[in-house]
């Protein structure tokens, strides 16, 4: 197999979308404390970039869940790694890579709101809406793509590509 990536995001405009939602961030958090959960492994270039830039307190918690399909249509939650401390009362922010078929996301909501923190808000760099099957929105989306695999800045093919400084689309091509 022979593979191409092409440009979707460049690294300018990856760093430029971020500046803009750490400003979105800033206000309104200001003078509160936030604890910012990224989901792994794809969101962690994202969550770096993106808590170097908020001007709050920060705790970080850091969390590996991926959504099973079983016989229901959205299937079911399977955590690799939960977070270390509680959220309950807490401003919590879930920094995500790529909302997809939003199954993954959904469940992670659920997980959190029971935990009752004191507000939720959901953020993804990414988000492929054609591809929406479970009923969620981010509150905060960085980009919105057509239905496309992208790799690149934290995202993989087969565990490749997560290192690529900008967001690109793979195309692979059977070699004859
Ligand atoms: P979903 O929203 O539950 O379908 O799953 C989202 C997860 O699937 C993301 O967190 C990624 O790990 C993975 N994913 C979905 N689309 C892509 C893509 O285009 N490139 C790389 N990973 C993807
Ligand atoms: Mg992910």
């Amino acid at each position: 197999m022979s593979e191409n990536i092409s440009v979707l995001i460049s690294e300018e405009k990856i760093k430029n979308r971020i500046s803009e939602i750490a400003m979105q961030l800033n206000e309104k958090y200001k003078g509160k404390k936030v604890t910012v959960i990224c989901t792994l492994k794809g969101a962690f270039i994202f969550a770096a970039d993106l808590v170097r830039q908020l001007e709050t307190d920060v705790r970080m918690e850091f969390l590996s869940a991926s959504s099973y399909r079983g016989t229901e249509s959205t299937g079911t939650l399977v955590m690799k790694q939960s977070i270390d401390q509680p959220i309950t009362g807490e401003n919590v922010i879930v920094v995500e890579d790529i909302l997809d078929t939003g199954r993954t996301l959904k469940h992670l909501k659920e997980y959190f709101t029971k935990q009752e923190p004191k507000s939720l808000l959901l953020v993804t760099l990414l988000d492929k809406p054609d591809r929406r099957v479970a009923d969620i929105q981010c509150d905060v989306v960085g980009f919105t793509i057509p239905d496309k695999f992208v790799v690149g800045y934290g995202l993989d093919y087969d565990q490749q590509y997560r290192n690529l400084p900008y967001i690109g689309v793979l195309d692979v091509q059977e070699v004859k």
